[in-house]
């Protein structure tokens, strides 16, 4: 194992109602003037956003609204964003949505003490000072209600960038998992995806003698395969849509991916997929994943027999572990069809004849990607051509 530091401070209120602790906490946590930020529309119908308001007045914190976000979040309304908070004195981001909107206050929060442009930070420049951003999560999947990652589509030439720092981790996040009740199946298989790709993003690594980050992983994943096909069945399934909830968290605030090397090339790779088609993150991953565990399958093929025994439920097959490792991987995808994810380029509208232009996208110039195998351009290549590939 190797030496690490893990610092997760974000403070979690889970359950039932729990939005209506929304005031209580921003005030615990030092906001006086809050920016609500949120998505195309969701909270509204629900009545969420009317119950995150209605804890603020009681309060009596006052607060400016902006919505709007979309998923794969654009540059143009975090602008919008950083300008409105700046006129109004705003000290605090209270995301309510998912992914999107998180991704899009921490960006806000990172451009508002900033006198240059919020997107150098997306393309390189360290984190040294945010707004406290908190959230009220609507969606089980990108993690971002506890990781130190925010993902931007920038509008001029659509490129999506990442950034991270522990400076936007969010102070608190409320899960309710009944606010996921109203996910539409495919929004809940994407989510499921994401997740179960945040996990595998950790455990294909090259390092040795992580046993409690491996168990971890497969506890999380295991539970990601028994409860996404109940909350599909029945959305209404309170414990299913919970336990999802969690493992979305645990999946990234990056308790299971302690001690190792972590790779995020599948992740990058999809990246460009949301990019150029604007489909929804998690559908990516359905497609580049069993791609990417095909393609570097040989490179260790034990942690890949691994996966399919513990995870997958495969038999081992001592004689030849290779087989296993196929089965592990026919089997994952098996799993994304049944919860109605596409697996190939043309079930998500994406091109073969656009790799060159994803890979263009990429802007490699001689870069690598990943860790657990470095992919150089000829290998990005040939995972996306598994992709496209019936
Ligand atoms: O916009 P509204 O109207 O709210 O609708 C959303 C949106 O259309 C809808 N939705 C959310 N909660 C709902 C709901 N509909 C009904 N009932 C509810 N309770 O779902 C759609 C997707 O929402 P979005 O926020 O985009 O989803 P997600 O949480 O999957 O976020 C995806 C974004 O997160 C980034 C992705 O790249 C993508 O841009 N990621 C962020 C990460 C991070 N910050 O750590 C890590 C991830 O790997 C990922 O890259
Ligand atoms: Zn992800």
């Amino acid at each position: 194992m190797e030496n690490f530091n893990f610092y997760s401070p974000t403070y979690f209120e889970f359950g039932k109602d729990k939005e209506n602790n929304a005031g209580k906490l921003v005030k615990r946590f030092g906001g006086s003037k809050v920016l609500i930020h949120y998505g195309g529309g969701s909270v509204v119908r629900s009545g969420l956003l009317d119950r995150v308001k209605t804890s603020l007045n009681k309060e009596k914190i006052s607060f400016v609204e902006l919505g709007g976000v979309m998923p794969n979040p654009r540059s143009g309304l975090v602008y919008e964003g950083i300008d409105l908070c700046r006129k109004e004195n705003v000290d605090f981001i209270l995301a309510v949505g998912g992914g999107s909107s998180i991704d899009s206050a921490k960006a806000i929060a990172i451009g508002v003490p900033y006198e240059g442009d919020f997107w150098d930070f997306y393309q390189g420049k360290r984190i040294d000072k945010a707004l406290p951003v908190a959230t009220v999560l609507t969606i089980a999947a990108a993690g971002s209600e506890a990781s130190l990652s925010s993902v931007i589509t920038h509008e001029n030439g659509m490129v999506k960038r990442g950034t991270g720092s522990d400076k936007i981790r969010p102070v608190f996040s409320i899960l309710n998992p009944a606010l996921t009740q109203t996910l539409p199946p495919y929004q809940t298989a994407c989510g499921a995806t994401d997740m179960f790709a945040h996990v595998l993003e950790r455990y294909f690594t090259n390092t040795r003698n992580v046993e409690i980050t491996d168990r971890l992983c497969e506890g999380i994943m295991l539970t990601i395969l028994s409860e996404t096909p109940k909350a599909i069945a029945n959305p209404d399934d309170y414990d299913a849509r919970a336990n999802i909830m969690w493992a979305g968290m645990v999946a990234h605030n990056d308790i299971c991916g302690v001690g190792r090397e972590q790779d995020w090339g599948t992740h990058q790779l999809e990246h460009e997929l949301s990019a150029l088609y604007d489909v929804a993150h998690g559908a990516g991953l359905a497609v580049m994943f069993p791609a990417w565990l095909k393609y570097n399958q040989k490179h260790d093929v034990m942690r890949y027999a691994q996966f399919a025994t513990r995870v997958m439920g495969c038999q081992m097959n001592f004689e030849n572990p290779e087989i296993t490792a196929r089965e592990g991987i026919t089997r994952f995808e098996t799993f994304l069809k049944s919860i109605g994810m596409p697996v190939r380029f043309n079930e998500l509208g994406a091109k073969k004849d656009d790799i060159p232009s994803l890979i263009s996208m990429l802007k490699l110039n001689g870069r690598t990607v990943g860790s657990f195998v470095k992919l150089n351009e000829k290998d990005i290549e040939a995972i996306y051509k598994l992709a496209a590939d019936n």
